[in-house]
């Protein structure tokens, strides 16, 4: 049985939140920072503050036992053997990672250290950044034998990140020090040793007894370049399958079986290949535009992230082509969205190329009436309602009377559309997929002028305007 570790964790967003209710149910003690005290007030009352799956049921296990959250970081520090930095580096002008919060949180750390700490750097960051938070502790007067710094970068997608934290596909513990090593290796043991995968009432994923994850020992600076090299590849193989898409559809064919058939190479793999309106959240821009930010300062040419970039801000604007290709002219087109989130299972929207498009087409004149099933309150923080925006309360509110239906997120509950309603309900049977939800041959069997991404458009025969570019008649 593997023993206890004491735990800070400062940070109570996705990360922070998710890893410290996560390192309770693996068995260790765990302090909670955040600095602000709302915040900090919520969830010690159980509020999580964010939509994410497992997490109020592990909140509410926790809670004030084996999970204390406090704005304490100098007591956190002195009860604590490993702290891990789980703040935000948010995007700065240059598209740097602005690491002012880092710093902020490593010089508290350094004036309350009281002994040996790990200080385990969990925000996605720049290589050398291990470097810096050394210094700085070593600044404010700590002895260098009485602290390491480790990288342990994340790899949780948000919807599915208390899954992702206990069932990984792999861990990273980027240590410089054996010491600093074995107290990491001891964090993540229940995992490794497979011991929590015994347990009754787990959370259930892919890990389990005979397959523990594996744990990877590297040098600080290489887990740092593994975590913005996963993001940055998972965001290339996106913008690919966007730009075959384009393809797709400059020569009638169907992106969906070009992307299982090479997903089936071994090599290649069938995940991350879904196109779409391009990729967003919080993690893949930045990401993506830091490492390029960090090659050119290490003067390594990285064009082929600028080229990634490219792809994914044309996806939107093709979409918006889409749209008017269907519509002609948009102002004062009443518009049914479906889908604010940046992608479905998250109420969060940032950077989400659905916000973006909402905005594009309010810009072109037309109304919106949107609809998703998570993120209408932080969406409406961003796009207010107003005579041309209004928040539906159901899909079916949202689609009464529109010119066309629009589906921006890939909620599950989208691709289960009553299609027969749908086709009395919108004022024009229109529906434009930006997440290829449906079947094309079904939709036009219903009735339904249908365009999506990378496949032909299907119209039913007795559309007049199927000449289109791109359109293609079925059933004629
Ligand atoms: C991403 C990574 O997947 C995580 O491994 C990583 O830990 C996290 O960033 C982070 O750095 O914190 P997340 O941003 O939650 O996780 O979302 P993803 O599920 O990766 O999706 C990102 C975007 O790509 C979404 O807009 C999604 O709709 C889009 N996407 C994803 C596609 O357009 N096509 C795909 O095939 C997959």
């Amino acid at each position: 049985m593997s023993q206890p570790v004491q735990i800070a964790v400062v940070g109570s967003g996705y990360v922070g939140l998710v890893a410290a209710v996560c390192f309770a149910e693996m068995g260790h003690n765990v302090v909670c920072v955040d600095n602000d005290e709302r915040k900090v007030a919520a969830l010690r009352g159980g509020d999580t503050l964010i939509h994410e799956n497992h997490l109020p049921e592990l909140l509410e296990r926790y809670r004030n036992r084996r999970v204390q959250f406090t704005t304490d970081l100098a007591e956190a520090t002195r009860t604590s053997d490993a702290i891990f930095i789980a703040v935000g580096t948010p995007q700065s002008e240059t598209g740097d990672a602005d690491l002012s919060y880092v710093e902020a949180v490593a010089s508290e750390i350094a004036r309350s250290i009281n002994g040996y700490k790990v200080i385990v750097e969990k925000s996605t960051v720049p290589v050398y950044t291990n470097e810096w938070i050394r210094r700085v502790i070593e600044r404010n007067g700590v002895r260098r034998e009485d602290f390491d710094v480790v990288s342990n970068p994340e790899f949780l997608r948000e919807g599915t990140a208390v899954e992702d934290f206990l069932h990984p596909d792999r861990i990273v513990v980027g240590a410089d020090s054996d010491r600093a090593s074995a107290v990491l290796n001891a964090v993540y043991a229940p995992l490794t040793s497979g011991s929590y995968y015994e347990q009754k009432d787990i959370v259930p994923g892919c890990c389990s007894v005979q397959a523990p994850p594996a744990l990877l020992n590297t040098s600080t600076k290489s887990a740092e370049i593994i975590k913005h090299a996963s993001n940055a590849f998972l965001a290339l193989k996106i913008s690919f399958i966007n730009a075959v898409s384009n393809l797709c559809e400059a020569a009638d064919a169907n992106v969906e079986q070009v992307a299982r058939g090479i997903g089936l190479d071994s090599r290649i793999g069938p995940k991350f290949l879904r196109p779409g309106i391009g990729y967003g959240g919080s993690c893949f821009p930045k990401d993506v535009a830091a490492f390029r930010s960090v090659a050119e300062q290490m003067g390594v040419d990285f064009n082929l992230l600028s080229e990634v970039e490219k792809i994914n801000v044309n996806q939107k604007k093709r979409f918006l082509s889409k749209v008017r290709s269907a519509l002609w002219t948009l102002r004062g087109k009443k518009l049914a969205v479906l889908g604010l989130a940046f992608k479905g299972d998250t109420d969060d929207i940032r950077e989400s190329p659905a916000i973006d498009l909402v905005e594009m087409l309010l810009a072109e004149g037309s109304s919106v009436v949107a609809y998703d099933p998570a993120a209408m309150k932080r969406a409406e923080e961003e796009i207010p309602a107003s005579d041309r925006m209004r928040y539906a309360e159901s899909i079916e509110d949202a689609a009464r009377d529109a010119d066309a239906l629009l589906i921006l997120t890939d909620w599950a509950d989208f691709a289960k559309l009553d299609l027969q309603k749908l086709h009395t309900t919108l004022r024009y049977p229109i529906v434009i997929d930006g997440r290829n939800l449906y079947d094309p041959q079904q939709m036009v069997a219903h009735g339904f002028t249908y365009l999506s991404i990378g496949r032909p458009t299907v119209t039913p025969s007795r559309e007049t305007h199927n000449a289109l570019p791109g359109a293609v008649t079925v059933g004629a």
